[in-house]
């Protein structure tokens, strides 16, 4: 009734055909008593002509249709007069010559400009008005590369034998690391449900039921501070699986990965195979657990050298325990004083004491005697040590090192921020490469300094490494553990283990974490207890769709791949939630709110 063709299918085999389009006017100019009009649908547009002298009557001047309204034409294909045409369309050899049109609805002047979009309008207004926002056709492409993504997976899974199961939204807490969202239950006043922080305990529990090969596309619900890769409501493909080593899970994470990409968005290059690293080797070498690969540019110890230092403020640092380790940035000379004294204050930002910086002159592997470098701290330094370091870290004359001294973790973290704002800053890789690793033998447990207790480096769920499991308690720092992390481009994208099966195994892990017999009870009383009933060997993986749909689309906002996102401090300024509830609806719950009420909206 309304359309014979989506506007951006129309095509020059159309020719002499009347046919019917439906859409909105993107665009209008009035030229010499034509009307021409952009209209547009979500295939893209097509250009429709309105000559007066070819138009009937109708209710509504053809000359007073606006921007944004949307009408039906009904109208002849024809050839763009030669000269008019435009080659950045599709469709813009062509265009329809209207014969007869219906406004199905107008429009307000829209609060910002769609067809001549610029991305700095501001974001809240776009959020406010996100129905309009997704008109735009490269906010309608990233929602369809999603539904690629999402139909990728599940055929692939599907394939391969999954099954996929819903589990519940509301249930108990899960403690996952965040905090929870609750929903208070009215027919038990004073009882609340949490929103799943991830299905891990269920999908766990599917595996007990002999599921053996689970996954999920779900929603899952952390009350964190969002940041620029995080929103408090996101979703996961989570999947589980029985009977399996860690080895299954990554290779069958690798081949679905390496398809997707391939399949959806084949103008990613993408590495064959993923590297694997140790965890304690990534920070080791690119001070982060999520290392970008798409530069080399390694962290070097210097330790060793800068043992008995003529430069006090290094011999100090390793006499007191401490690390001098460094980066090579090529051709740093180019670096003027003012980029240098920036990238120090970088530094100094992130907590470091300072940052030394020194500019080779010579070529560490010639055999000339002396050694020419610049430095703001020259005259502290000796020109074999210079020499000596550069010549470790395979540094060429023109190459710039910068060292910075102090605790190995603190030093090994500054060091990979500042590796990863060097990579961007000179531009050391591809926007279309995709370097994919996975973070293996990650910690079982951390020690958390403000609460002082052990905490789990990723849930409480993991398997330690065979050989820790008779003496947990232990070292609990040393253990490692069968959890990894599959990064991209630095960013993490998913994260799995093999879980603990054993009842006994995880009342200890429980126990170490400070949980009592009583609070292990309460919490996690359904996961312990199906333990007992023959729980199988079984382990997964959670990749965060959002994550990967950022990576495909190469972007660092979290919010342009999600239809209707919260913003940084977790609002909707579409539905303007959270939002008051009424009196009657907080009596019936039972709830008393201390500060008093906001007049609802
Ligand atoms: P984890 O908490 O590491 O593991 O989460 C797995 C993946 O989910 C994504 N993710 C997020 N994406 C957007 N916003 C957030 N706030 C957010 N939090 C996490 C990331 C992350 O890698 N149950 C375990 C998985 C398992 O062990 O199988 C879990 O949820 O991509």
């Amino acid at each position: 009734m309304y359309r014979d063709y989506y506007c951006g299918e129309t095509n020059e085999k159309m020719i002499g055909e009347v046919i019917e389009l439906s859409g909105w006017v993107n665009k209008r100019r009035d030229h010499g008593g034509l009307l021409f009009i952009d209209l547009r649908d979500r295939s893209g547009l097509i250009q429709v002509v309105f000559d007066p002298e070819k138009l009937s009557e109708f209710d509504i001047p053809w000359n007073q249709i606006r921007s944004e309204w949307v009408i039906q034409v009904k109208g002849l294909i024809q050839l763009r007069p030669k000269g008019t045409e435009n080659l950045n369309l599709s469709t813009g050899k062509i265009e329809l010559l209207a014969q007869e049109y219906t406004v199905l609805n107008i429009s307000k002047t829209l609060p910002f400009e769609l067809s001549d979009y610029k991305e700095e309008t501001d974001e809240y207004i776009r959020l406010k008005y996100r129905y309009l926002d997704l008109r735009r056709a490269d906010k309608y492409q990233v929602l369809k590369l999603r539904h690629n993504v999402v139909k990728y997976i599940r055929d692939y899974l599907d394939e391969e034998g999954f099954l996929e199961v819903e589990t519940p939204i509301l249930i108990k807490s899960t403690p996952e690391g965040a905090r929870d969202f609750v929903v208070p239950s009215r027919n038990n006043i004073g009882q609340f449900y949490a929103l799943p922080q991830s299905p891990q305990q269920l999908k766990q529990l599917l595996m007990v039921s002999g599921v053996d090969k689970y996954f999920q596309i779900v929603k899952c619900f952390r009350d964190e501070d969002p940041r620029a890769d995080r929103q408090p409501e996101f979703t996961q493909l989570d999947l589980e699986m029985s009977f399996v080593t860690q080895e299954d899970v990554l290779d069958l994470t690798e081949k679905m990965f390496t398809g997707l990409v391939q399949s959806v968005t084949p103008s990613k290059s993408i590495n064959s195979p993923f590297e694997r690293l140790t965890y304690d080797l990534s920070m080791e070498l690119y001070g982060s657990d999520k290392p970008d690969l798409r530069f080399e540019m390694k962290i070097k110890d210097f330790t060793n050298q800068s043992k008995s230092n003529q430069f006090k403020v290094l011999a100090d640092t390793v006499e007191n325990g401490g690390v001098v380790k460094g980066l090579v940035v090529p051709n740093g000379n180019n670096y003027s004083r003012k980029q240098i004294d920036s990238l120090v204050e970088y530094v100094k930002a992130l907590g470091g004491s300072g940052l030394i910086w020194i500019v080779l002159e010579d070529d560490p592997k010639s055999d000339s005697p002396g050694f020419g470098f610049k430095s703001i701290v020259k005259k502290y330094l000796d020109s074999d040590f210079v020499k000596n370091i550069g010549k470790l870290s395979d540094a060429n004359n023109g190459d710039m090192i910068l060292l910075v001294a102090g605790e190995n973790k603190k030093t090994l973290e500054i060091l990979g921020n500042l590796r990863n704002k060097l990579g961007k800053d000179l531009n050391l890789y591809d926007k279309n490469d995709l370097k994919f690793c996975f973070i293996t033998d990650f910690p079982l447990f951390e020690w958390d300094e403000e609460r002082s207790k052990w905490t789990s480096s990723h849930h409480p769920f993991t398997m330690p490494h065979d050989e820790y499991i008779s003496d947990l308690k232990n070292d609990p720092s040393s253990i490692r553990a069968y959890c990894y992390d599959l990064v991209a481009n630095g960013s993490e994208i998913a994260s799995g283990s093999i879980r603990i099966h054993k009842k006994e195994l995880q009342e200890e892990v429980f126990s170490i974490l400070g949980y009592s017999k009583k609070e292990t009870n309460e919490l996690f009383s359904q996961l312990l207890n199906s333990f007992e009933y023959g729980a199988p060997p079984h382990g997964g993986i959670a990749p965060g769709i959002d994550r990967i749909v950022m990576l495909l689309t190469g972007t660092d906002n979290i919010r342009d791949v999600i239809a209707f996102p919260k913003t940084q401090s977790g609002f909707d300024p579409l539905f303007e939630s959270p939002s008051n509830l009424t009196a009657d609806q907080l009596k019936e719950l039972g709830i008393t709110v201390e500060k008093p009420l906001n007049k609802m909206n």
